[in-house]
């Protein structure tokens, strides 16, 4: 754990390996976002793009949650959908409509044509942001980087932008799947130095995002994502850096999970953290799980239900308190600001006091 000492809070690092501590850790999916006034403030001089694209500007609002809400670490602010844009798609983010691309890849003339971006050049906006939130924070909190899964991403560059019916990406991976994965391997690739990139940067830890994984059949999410999870985390350039995986909405797949390469999965809402702890054994650290929609009830609501997530966990190591996905743009922050300080808290019941 040499690398980690200048840390004066390693928590979730320390979770993450499954080692004792004396409390759970705890942060929050989207946590440096629209729920914060002080985010807003922000965004209202500058756009999205803008403000990832500016270290100073990104590095301050990764700091806010962790000074305003108390969180056990900084995500980078970034978005998964700019190692997409680094491969040549034209990112923009719409206010009403969210991202799209103009140029969604639609044959295979697209996906030759696509860029192998250099993380320092395409993408040394967010290393600079990593390295100057970690000389900001001086030590206070673990830094983590991300990047979404291979599937996700593909998901993103064929449909051109968010879908509810998935119809271009199965045509593509029922029509085509030599095309595929032909593309998820570019995407893999990249990812794989992008994320190395923002270790050597100075991340602590790097979760991947799969928002979409829960989209395939049992079979399909083998073929199309969980093989490419296994070749990313794998190629990943790392000395003791966990990689937390976030496949929303899998639960049939918990025991291949297990041995994914990953250090922690993160888990939806709509599974008891019980039975993941059940079936993952003690293979992997499991992060999560509350709804986040429950932090739309009053305090006293929040803290039976972050309860029920404790308990469900049970007693020992290797919890990373979570919501099972992205906070809500229209939460209260107090709320979440009970939310912190009551898992701080109450969490110090589920772990022996010699650590
Ligand atoms: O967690 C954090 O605080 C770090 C920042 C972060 C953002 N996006 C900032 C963002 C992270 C980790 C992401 C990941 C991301 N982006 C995912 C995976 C996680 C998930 O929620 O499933 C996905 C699917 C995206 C793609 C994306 N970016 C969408 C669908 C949207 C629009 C929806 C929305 O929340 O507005 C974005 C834009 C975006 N990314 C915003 C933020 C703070 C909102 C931009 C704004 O200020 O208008």
């Amino acid at each position: 754990m040499e690398k980690f000492l200048e840390l004066k809070n390693d928590l979730i690092i320390k979770a993450c390996k499954r080692m004792p501590t004396e409390r759970t850790p705890i942060w929050i999916m989207r946590q440096a976002g629209r729920y914060l006034p002080e985010y807003r403030a922000i965004r209202a001089k500058h756009d999205f793009l803008t403000m990832c694209k500016t270290p100073e500007l990104a590095a301050e609002v990764t700091l806010q949650p962790v000074n305003i809400i108390g969180v056990d670490a900084a995500i980078i602010f970034s978005d998964i959908l700019v190692i997409p844009e680094a491969m040549g798609l034209d990112l923009h983010i719409s206010d009403g409509k969210g991202p799209f691309f103009t140029n969604p890849v639609k044959n295979e003339d697209d996906v030759n044509n696509l860029k192998e971006p250099y993380p320092d050049k395409e993408l040394k906006f967010v290393l600079d942001a990593i390295s100057l939130t970690k000389k900001e924070l001086k030590g206070e909190v673990p830094v983590i980087g991300f990047a979404g899964a291979p599937w996700t991403i593909l998901t993103y560059m064929i449909e051109g932008q968010g879908t509810k019916t998935f119809s271009k990406v199965k045509k593509l991976i029922y029509g085509n799947p030599s095309l595929a994965h032909e593309l998820l391997n570019k995407i893999t690739i990249a990812t794989a130095d992008y994320l190395s990139a923002q270790i050597e940067a100075g991340a602590n830890l790097v979760q991947i995002f799969d928002t979409w994984a829960g989209i395939l059949s049992p079979r399909d999410y083998l073929v199309f994502a969980l093989r490419y999870i296994h070749q990313l985390i794998a190629a990943i350039k790392r000395d003791e850096e966990p990689v937390i995986y976030f496949p929303k909405g899998v639960h049939y797949r918990l025991h291949e999970l297990a041995d994914c390469g990953a250090d922690a999965i993160s888990v939806d809402w709509t599974i008891d953290l019980e039975k993941v702890r059940r079936k993952v054994g003690d293979k992997v650290a499991i992060q999560g799980n509350l709804d986040p929609t429950v932090l739309y009830a009053d305090p006293g609501f929040i803290k039976r239900e972050a309860r029920k997530v404790l308990e469900s966990y049970g007693k020992g190591n290797g919890h990373i308190f979570n919501l099972g996905h992205g906070i809500l743009p229209d939460v209260d922050p107090e709320n979440v600001k009970e939310l912190v300080k009551y898992v701080k808290e109450e969490s110090k019941n589920f772990h022996s006091t010699n650590g």
